[in-house]
């Protein structure tokens, strides 16, 4: 088992199991409900790593290639450790023309970590994306699955405070 999982064993509970096999259910082929059980395990997990994809393809009963094809080739299944708090920066054109960048920079400059790197502590990490379907309230970011929108560096801080750092 890598380290990185080496406190928690990698399995799905009873009730997850019982997800999949529903996921499973709806489609006529294990290789379809591939994308929705690698998120399930994304989101158990925290990250995709070679032990991961290797339950997943034993579970679903694909080959692990296959799984590890499709692992590399999306961009939202992390390879790697990501923080407590994902911050996702959108800086497509309707976000990049109201600001995104300099809410990206601001991010980058205060946890001093680029592009899909996280802080030392494992609280947050950064991933600089495409549109999230969110234009009407450019410029936006997500926080793990929350999104804020109208944003300037002022309402930046104050989420970071009352998200992120609320314990501290
Ligand atoms: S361009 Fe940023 S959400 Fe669409």
């Amino acid at each position: 088992m890598s380290e990185q999982h080496a406190a928690e064993s990698i399995a799905f509970s009873e009730e997850e199991l019982q997800q999949i096999e529903a996921i499973k259910a709806r489609y006529p082929h294990p290789k379809a409900a591939l994308m929705p059980v690698l998120w399930m395990a994304q989101k158990k997990f925290g990250w995709i790593s070679t032990d991961v994809m290797k339950y997943v393809a034993e579970l679903l009963n694909l080959p692990y290639a296959h799984v590890q094809g499709v692992v590399r080739f999306y961009t939202m299944y992390f390879k790697k450790p990501m923080g407590k708090y994902h911050i996702q920066v959108c800086t497509n054109v309707s976000c990049m023309l109201r600001g995104a960048y300099d809410l990206w920079d601001y991010l980058r400059k205060k946890y001093n970590i680029d592009h899909l790197e996280r802080t030392p502590d494992g609280l947050v990490s950064l991933e600089e994306v495409e549109c999230m379907g969110a234009c009407g309230g450019a410029p936006m970011i997500a926080i793990n699955e929350d999104y804020y929108e109208n944003l300037d560096l002022e309402k930046l801080e104050k989420i970071l405070q009352d998200v992120v750092h609320k314990e501290g």
